[in-house]
C-alpha cells in the first residue's frame, strides 16, 4: 500500500524541460548565472527575465517566465552569495523547488542542481533525491479523492563530474524514500485499523514480497517463550500481541533490528491525559521504521543479514490489563515490578531484545517511541543514542549527519541502572523524575545479554510531527525517522551497495 513516489531521475542528454515542467535554476548573486545550463532556449528566456525584473540572484527572491510549449515555466531562485550557502540553505533551496512546483501544479519538476559543494556527494544527491521522491507524499486513504494535477517527476541537472555521484545519490535516495514512504503509512494508519494483528498481517504481506522469511509469535507461543512482558501489556487489550521476525539477506553480518510497536498507547491503568492522546497511534514508529528499512534493503543489495523482531501490542485499560504492582517475568527470566503501567514499551522491548540477543547478532539496533524525557531534552527533530559502544555510536552519529537526521548521544551511567532496581523484583519499570530517558535505555541494557555492539534510539521526538490544525496540519504525520541513518549506516560498514537486479528492472 505504499504511497506513490515522485519518479526521480538525471537529465542525460534528454532536454531537462518537456511538457508541464516547472523548470527552476537558483542563482548566485555573486557568480556567474549559468544561464546556459537551461539550454539554448531557457537560457534565452532567463537573460530577458533577468534583465526585465533586474534580477541578481538576491537571496530568497523569486521570478518567473513562461516558456514556449504547453505548461512550461521557468522560476529562478535567488541564492545569495556563493560563500554563505550553507548544507541548511542548500536544503531550503530543494523545498522551495519543490513549493514552487506544486504552487505551479506542474506535473514535473526540472532541477538544475547549482554547482556549489553543499549539493556535491552521493550523500547530498542521496538526500536531494529522497526529498523530491517524498515530495508528494501525503497519507490519502481516508480522504476524499482529489484530481488536480499531482508531481509525478523530477529531473535533475548536474554539472558533467557529478554524475556517478548522483547516479549512485538517486538509486538510493529512491530507495530510501520508498522505505520511509511505508513507514509512514504504517505509522499513520490509524489505531482501530492498525491492531497488532493488522500490522504482523502487513509485515506477513512485504515478507512475502520481499522473499524474506517470516514468523509471528501468538499468545500461546508467547506464553511457551514466557515472554511475560508483552503478554502483560497485551493483556488488557481486545487485540491480542504479536511478535514478529523477519530474516531478510544472506550474506555478511547479521545485524538485529528491533521496533517498539504499541500500536496505541492509552498508559493502561497509569492512563495518560486526554490531551493529544491520539497521538499515542504513533507509539508503532519502531516497528513501522523497521519495516521501512527492510523495504530499503529489499530494494539495495546491502551485503547484511537482516533479522526484525517487532513486539506489537496495544496498551489498554481492562478488567484483564496489567496493574502498577504487578510482578511479571521475562523471556531472559528477569522480573519485573510495575509501577506505571505507561512505561510499556520497555517491557514489550525486554522480551523482544532477549529474544534478537539469543541469536548473538554482530550488532543490535532498537528503535522506540519510549520516553517524553528524551523529548524534554533534545526538543522533538533529535533522537537520543544510547550504546556502551563508542564505536557503534560514531559509525551511527556520523551515518545520521550524512542523511540528514539528528542524532544525539545520552548516557547510561551506572547510577541509572542503580534507579531502575526493584525490591521485590530484580527490576523495576518506572525510576524516579530524573534522567528519564537514561533510565529507560538502562533498563533496556538489562535484555541485550551478551551482545555489546547495541544500541537504543529513543526516536520519540522525531519520529512524528504532532500538534493540529492551521499550518502545521500538511506536516502532520509519521515521518519514518531512522530509516535513512540505518540505512547509510549499513552501507558505511564498508559492504558494497548495488541495486538489485529486480530494482533495476523496476527503475528502466
Ligand atoms: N509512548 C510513550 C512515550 C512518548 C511520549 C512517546 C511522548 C512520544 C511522545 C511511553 O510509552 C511512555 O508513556 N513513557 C512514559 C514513561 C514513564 C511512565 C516512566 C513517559 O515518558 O512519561
Ligand atoms: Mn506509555
Ligand atoms: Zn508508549
Amino acid at each position: 500500500m505504499t504511497s506513490r513516489l515522485v519518479q526521480v531521475q538525471l537529465a542525460g542528454g534528454r532536454a531537462i524541460a518537456s511538457a508541464g515542467t516547472r523548470l527552476v535554476l537558483g542563482v548566485f548573486s555573486d557568480a556567474d548565472p549559468a544561464f546556459a545550463r537551461l539550454g539554448a532556449e531557457g537560457a534565452r528566456a532567463a537573460l530577458a527575465l533577468a534583465q526585465a525584473l533586474r534580477f541578481k540572484g538576491e537571496e530568497g527572491r523569486l521570478v518567473e517566465t513562461l516558456l514556449r510549449g504547453k505548461g512550461r515555466a521557468l522560476t529562478l531562485v535567488g541564492l545569495g552569495k556563493r560563500g554563505k550557502l550553507t548544507e541548511e540553505r542548500a536544503r531550503a533551496f530543494v523545498e522551495k523547488a519543490i513549493a514552487v512546483a506544486h504552487a505551479a501544479k506542474a506535473a514535473s519538476l526540472g532541477l538544475v542542481v547549482p554547482d556549489h559543494e553543499a549539493f556535491s556527494g552521493a550523500a547530498a544527491a542521496e538526500r536531494i533525491a529522497r526529498c523530491l521522491a517524498l515530495a508528494d507524499y501525503r497519507f490519502d486513504r481516508f480522504l476524499a479523492p482529489t484530481t488536480g494535477v499531482r508531481l509525478q517527476s523530477a529531473t535533475l541537472a548536474v554539472p558533467a563530474a557529478w554524475r556517478r555521484a548522483y547516479e549512485t545519490g538517486c538509486v538510493l535516495g529512491c530507495a530510501i524514500a520508498a522505505g520511509v514512504s511505508l513507514a509512514r503509512d504504517l505509522g499513520n494508519s490509524p489505531p482501530n485499523l492498525a491492531s497488532p494483528d493488522w500490522m504482523a498481517r502487513q509485515a506477513r504481506g512485504l515478507a512475502r514480497r520481499w522473499r524474506a522469511r517470516f514468523r509471528v509469535l501468538a499468545e500461546p507461543e508467547l506464553k511457551r517463550r514466557k515472554m511475560g512482558g508483552l503478554l502483560a501489556v497485551g493483556a488488557g487489550s481486545k487485540h491480542p500481541p504479536r511478535l514478529v521476525r523477519i530474516d531478510l539477506g544472506n550474506r555478511g553480518p547479521v545485524i538485529a533490528l528491533v521496533g517498539k510497536g504499541v500500536t496505541f498507547d492509552t498508559g493502561g491503568i497509569s492512563i495518560k491525559p486526554a490531551a493529544q492522546m491520539d497521538e499515542m497511534k504513533w507509539d508503532k514508529m519502531g516497528a513501522c521504521a523497521v519495516l521501512g528499512i527492510l523495504e530499503v534493503a529489499s530494494r539495495l543489495d546491502l551485503g547484511v543479514r537482516l533479522r526484525a523482531y517487532l513486539p506489537l501490542a496495544e496498551n489498554m485499560l481492562d478488567g484483564a490489563a496489567y496493574r502498577p504492582g504487578d510482578i511479571v517475568r521475562c523471556a531472559n527470566g528477569k522480573t519485573v515490578e510495575i509501577l506505571n503501567t505507561d512505561a510499556e514499551g520497555r517491557m514489550i522491548l525486554a522480551d523482544a531484545l532477549a529474544w534478537a540477543a539469543s541469536a548473538k547478532p554482530d550488532a543490535l539496533i532498537e528503535y522506540s517511541t519510549l520516553t517524553g524525557a528524551c523529548v524534554v531534552a533534545l526538543g522533538p527533530t533529535g533522537a537520543g543514542l544510547f550504546s556502551p559502544s563508542d564505536e557503534l555510536c560514531g559509525g551511527l552519529l556520523s551515518a545520521a549527519g550524512a542523511a540528514g537526521e539528528r542524532l544525539w548521544r545520552l548516557p547510561l551511567w551506572p547510577e541509572f541502572l542503580e534507579e531502575m532496581k526493584g525490591s521485590h523484583a530484580d527490576l523495576k519499570n518506572s525510576g524516579g523524575r530524573w534522567g528519564g530517558a537514561s533510565n529507560a535505555a538502562a533498563f533496556l541494557s538489562q535484555f541485550v545479554g551478551g551482545v555489546a555492539d547495541w544500541a537504543h534510539l529513543d526516536i520519540a521526538g522525531p519520529a512524528y510531527v504532532g500538534g493540529e490544525g492551521g499550518d502545521g496540519r500538511k506536516k502532520r504525520g509519521a515521518t519514518g525517522f531512522g530509516v535513512a541513518l540505518t540505512v547509510n549506516w549499513l552501507r558505511a560498514r564498508g559492504i558494497p551497495v548495488q541495486a538489485t537486479a529486480r530494482e533495476r528492472r523496476r527503475r528502466r
